[in-house]
């Protein structure tokens, strides 16, 4: 990668034509796919050409707009003979032809980078020791690399407020912008809201929001990655830090299940700021912004230190030799009439350890993960069939798809990067996208802003809409008609139930006829009371196509699918594995709230504020005779507990999480942790070595490798092969 540009990536996102050409740049002979951009076959040479607009993810529509990246061109004639074009050409828009000759650093070149760069500084300020890009310019290395010493230019440079708050999280500084339209090209071309544009004209150009609005996209925070100068910025990072006082460590996002790849930049164990880190299987280079903004918790003030007792209706600070004697003497006593509920937010190796303890040296099944409604019991073979599966197609392979429904789901907020992928998937490679739901969302970015047909039924009427889809979807591929007009016959008006006209359910189905699909449905699906028979139906709809096992049901929490893989369900083992029956999350809750059960713990989770019956919760956990809870902070739950227990963050720790579809990847430790905090994994395996446990776990490579042993579909995982991108899980048969 080039030290004077922001990104470097080997995708085009226009197909390459299989035929092949031969061209020269600087003297090497390069063989390279017809029509690729000269800039491209050049940069995977290694051949370094400054740019500043060229992106290769963003199409290049609009640019060709900073001129950094001129080149010499000539091209071979057939009689032998070189002709050389007349003037210099910008080889982020030049596709390579037989025979081009092209230099990348004459004297010429040189004159004109250096003319090229005196014009993108006419108005730039002389803000690099007051600038977070100071460090990272593109503009900065590029001027020092190829620029004049002194500008000619005289003239007063333009002048503007400082600091203009696009949105909360996004700041701009409009005199250092080069009108590179690459932030305007990411909300065109990725995010799709469209939020940003170029502003006025000629000299007077300008980024910013049309009438002034707020630019609340949902993916803002690409923005400032993508910038290649000081113009976008961070709100939170701003003046808190230059790049040189930096350290980074490789993560994963922890506020969704997607598993974004991200760096966590961070001084004095304290997180300042979060981005990207390049994964081109799930999230390429992006964030959505929570996962962008959202990781302030991990340096909160309100962080716990030390563990926490309960006396006389007080919290006081203990040593973890009290907290855990305490903890055990509970555990011991209560025998097997004790129960934990872990969250999607724990490691796996943290949960594999707590249901072991639970299962093995205390002898109770009363295990599970799940806040939020199920419409089935984990005993349930179509629950560990659907579920407890995940996706059935990867991320990466949902932008290969010719057709996409996405049903019961604002795919924007529940799965951001599945939202982006399928929108890719539109924008750049022609699929169709049939959105089925029960309500428009007003959002800037939506699915159905895209979709070739939006079904938005009645609330309540979704059995009878998919079972409407099927019938017009078997009558059109009997009839052949997939690229007609409904038959005439075909009543239009709305129905009643559903609030559909045939005619929109018959274009819905046109579009499915047309070959392999592939299914995403979201919560509204997945946590229906009738969720099978809805199966049934998006299960009729793929196999009628051909598409069987397409279906994708992406679970929710950074780690919800591993905590299940864990064994952390009633009835379901590590691995699938069928084991005895116990309670789970609403049952504990109920024996709690009865005085049931002796001795329960919380291990990150939250179901005062987030189990979908508060009122069952607050009992359960405020009536629980023993009630221990390991969290970050005194979320409301923990406020209500008697042994409060200091876990740490992703920056504090190794650990894994399996995402939602299914790649296990590796938390790095960034830092120490918070305090006396312990990770999770840890501090039951202490708990388990007091309680008597066999088998002692000292390190995290310990407990991974114990997983990649004893839990099926996790043999290949383990510390030499997880790597820093991670390898997938299989998903053993189910029951
Ligand atoms: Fe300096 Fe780059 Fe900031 Fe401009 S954008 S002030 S060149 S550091
Ligand atoms: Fe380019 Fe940054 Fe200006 Fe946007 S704000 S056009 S990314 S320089
Ligand atoms: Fe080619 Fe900007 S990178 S014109």
């Amino acid at each position: 990668m080039s030290d004077r540009s922001l990104t470097q990536t080997e995708v085009s996102l226009n197909p390459l034509s299989s035929e092949r050409v031969n061209i020269t740049i600087d003297g090497i002979s390069l063989s390279v796919p017809k029509g690729e951009n000269v800039i491209e076959a050049a940069l995977n040479a290694g051949i370094d050409i400054p740019y500043f607009c060229y992106h290769p993810r963003l199409s290049k529509g609009d640019a060709a707009n900073c001129r950094m990246c001129l080149v010499e061109v000539a091209s071979t004639a057939p009689d032998g003979s070189v002709r050389k074009m007349p003037k210099p050409q910008t080889a982020c828009t030049l596709p390579a032809a037989e025979g081009m000759i092209i230099d990348t650093n004459t004297e010429k070149i040189n004159k004109d980078r250096k003319g090229v760069l005196e014009f993108l500084l006419i108005n730039h300020p002389l803000d690099c020791p007051v600038c977070d890009r100071g460090g990272e310019c593109p503009l900065q290395n590029n001027t020092l690399y190829y620029g004049a010493s002194a500008s000619r230019f005289t003239e007063e440079k333009r002048h503007y407020p400082k600091a203009y708050p696009l949105s909360a999280q996004v700041v701009l500084d409009r005199e250092r912008c080069i009108q590179c339209a690459r932030c305007t090209r990411f909300t065109d071309d990725i995010s799709g809201d469209a939020q940003l544009g170029l502003l006025k004209r000629g000299s007077d150009v300008e980024v910013g929001t049309f009438a002034h609005t707020s630019f609340n996209s949902k993916f803002s925070g690409n923005v400032i990655e993508l910038c290649p100068v000081g113009a976008l910025t961070s709100r939170t990072y701003r003046f808190k830090s230059r790049p040189w006082d930096l350290m980074t460590q490789k993560s994963i996002c922890s506020k969704c299940s997607n598993g974004c790849n991200i760096k966590l930049d961070y001084r004095m164990d304290e997180v300042l700021r979060v981005n990207a880190r390049l994964n081109e299987d799930v999230n390429e280079e992006w964030t959505c912004d929570r996962g962008k903004f959202g990781h302030d918790y991990i340096s909160s003030p309100d962080r716990l230190k030390s563990p926490l007792m309960r006396k006389d209706g007080k919290f006081v600070e203990v040593s973890w030799h009290q907290a855990y004697s305490l903890l055990a003497d509970k555990l011991r006593a209560a025998g097997t009439n004790c129960g934990a509920i872990a969250g999607g937010r724990t490691t796996n190796e943290s949960v594999y350890l707590l249901q072991k303890l639970f299962r093995e040296i205390l002898g109770s099944n009363n295990l599970d993960c799940r806040l939020d409604s199920n419409p089935l019991p984990a005993s349930d073979p179509l629950f560990k069939k659907s579920l407890q599966t995940g996706m059935g197609n990867k991320i990466a392979d949902l932008e290969k798809m010719k057709t996409i429904m996405v049903i019961g789901s604002d795919l924007q907020d529940e799965q951001p990067i599945l939202f982006l992928r399928v929108r890719k998937a539109w924008r750049f490679k022609g699929a169709k996208v049939v959105y089925v739901s029960d309500h428009l969302t007003t959002d800037s970015t939506a699915v159905s802003d895209f979709a070739s047909v939006n079904l938005i039924y009645q609330p309540g009427s979704e059995i009878t809409v998919l079972k409407d889809l099927e019938n017009a979807l078997a009558r059109v591929l009997s009839a052949n008609t997939a690229d007609s007009e409904p038959p005439a016959q075909l009543n239009t008006q709305p129905s009643e139930a559903t609030g559909l006209s045939n005619n929109d359910i018959h274009l819905a189905a046109s579009l499915l006829a047309k070959g392999e699909i592939t299914i995403i449905a979201g919560k509204s699906v997945s946590q229906h009371s009738q969720y099978v028979e809805l199966y049934q139906s998006l299960t009729n709809l793929l196999a009628s196509t051909n598409s069987e096992g397409n279906l994708n049901i992406p679970v929710h929490e950074c780690n919800s699918l591993g905590t299940m893989d864990m064994g952390m369900l009633p009835g379901s083992g590590p691995g699938f594995t069928k084991c005895a029956g116990g309670m789970g999350t609403a049952e504990m809750l109920q024996a709690s709230a009865d005085g049931n059960l002796q001795v329960l713990w919380v291990m990150g989770a939250d179901p005062v504020q987030n189990f979908h019956n508060n009122e069952l919760a607050v009992r359960g956990i405020e009536n629980c005779p023993f009630l221990v809870v390991s969290e970050l902070t005194l979320t409301e739950t923990a406020k209500r507990a008697d042994l409060v227990l200091p876990a740490v963050s992703i920056a504090e720790q190794e650990g894994t999480f399996t995402s939602c579809e299914g790649r296990v990847q590796k938390l790095f430790k960034a830092f120490e942790p918070v305090g006396s905090s312990k990770p999770d994994w840890l501090i039951v395996a202490e708990l388990s070595a007091i309680l008597g446990a066999k088998n002692l776990y000292f390190t995290f490579n310990d407990v991974l490798q114990s997983i990649s042993k004893e839990v099926p579909g996790y043999e290949k995982i383990n510390p030499g092969t997880i790597g820093d991108q991670g390898i997938f899980r299989t998903v053993p048969a189910a029951g």
